[in-house]
């Protein structure tokens, strides 16, 4: 049994941040489903707004249109880390948010104040109790600080666009490589909770290793302070 006893309450949270392509998803998905936790996927809730402004037609690089309705659609995310799902006022956009016109929207609008104050809510309104691993970019810097697990994932540009590139059904690599690195440029410049790497945040690059090989090292970290967790509840105790 692989679980993390996270008795009492199942507190644990682990924040994985990290650039596009690095590998988060795959990683935070397979140490939630090992350790019996939830998963939550931040970039899908940024994802589905800016799919839910261009449908609406908003210009997405005009920040003020983008904040005045920011406030307006539904977002819920569903955080089984076997079959993750993201609606928007109640319609699934799994599909749709990872498309070429989202992603080359998705970073100017992430870089909108009350588009982050009004995600931030609903992700910590999501992480709730903990017993969750979530991944993003500022989740161990702004949205949850005192995570017992903070993880800074990265991996050299080749890496992950040959990742992306492969994920997306073969599509170009130079032009990949171009797109996340032009997303990168925005999500670390930003001048709201910018991509960093977070205080007491571990840095696993992910380059040369497999994804069983991260999981594993995330997973062993995970049952390490909470070992330590529990022994220092004990000795308060
Ligand atoms: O992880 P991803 O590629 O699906 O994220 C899409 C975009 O969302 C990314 O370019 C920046 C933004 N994002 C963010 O600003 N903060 C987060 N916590 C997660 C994603």
């Amino acid at each position: 049994m692989n679980s993390v006893d996270t008795t009492p309450d199942h507190s644990l949270v682990i924040a994985v941040d990290g650039t596009s392509g690095s590998g988060k998803s795959s990683t935070s998905r397979g140490v939630a489903d090992r350790l019996g936790l939830r998963y939550l996927d931040t970039g899908a809730m940024f994802r589905a707004m800016t799919w839910w402004l261009l449908r609406e037609g908003v210009d997405v690089r005009d920040a003020g249109a983008v904040a005045a309705v920011a406030g307006r659609p539904r977002i819920e995310s569903g955080t089984d880390p076997l079959a993750p799902t993201i609606t928007i006022d109640g319609e699934d956009v799994s599909v749709e948010i990872r498309s070429e016109e989202v992603n080359a929207a998705v970073s100017p609008v992430s870089a909108v104040p009350e588009v982050r104050a009004r995600l931030l809510d609903l992700q910590r309104e999501a992480i709730g109790a903990g017993g969750i691993v979530v991944e993003g970019r500022d989740i161990g810097s702004v949205v949850w600080p005192q995570a017992e697990v903070k993880v800074y994932l990265s991996a050299d540009p080749d890496a992950r666009a040959a990742r992306r590139a492969a994920e997306e059904g073969g599509s170009d690599l130079a032009s990949t490589q171009e797109s996340l690195l032009e997303r990168d440029r925005i999500d670390s410049g930003r001048a709201t909770a910018p991509l960093t790497m977070a205080e007491g945040a571990v840095h696993v690059d992910s380059t040369h290793l497999t994804l069983v090989e991260v999981i594993d090292r995330i997973v062993a970290l995970a049952t390490e302070v909470q070992a330590e967790v529990q022994a220092g509840a004990r000795e308060g105790a």
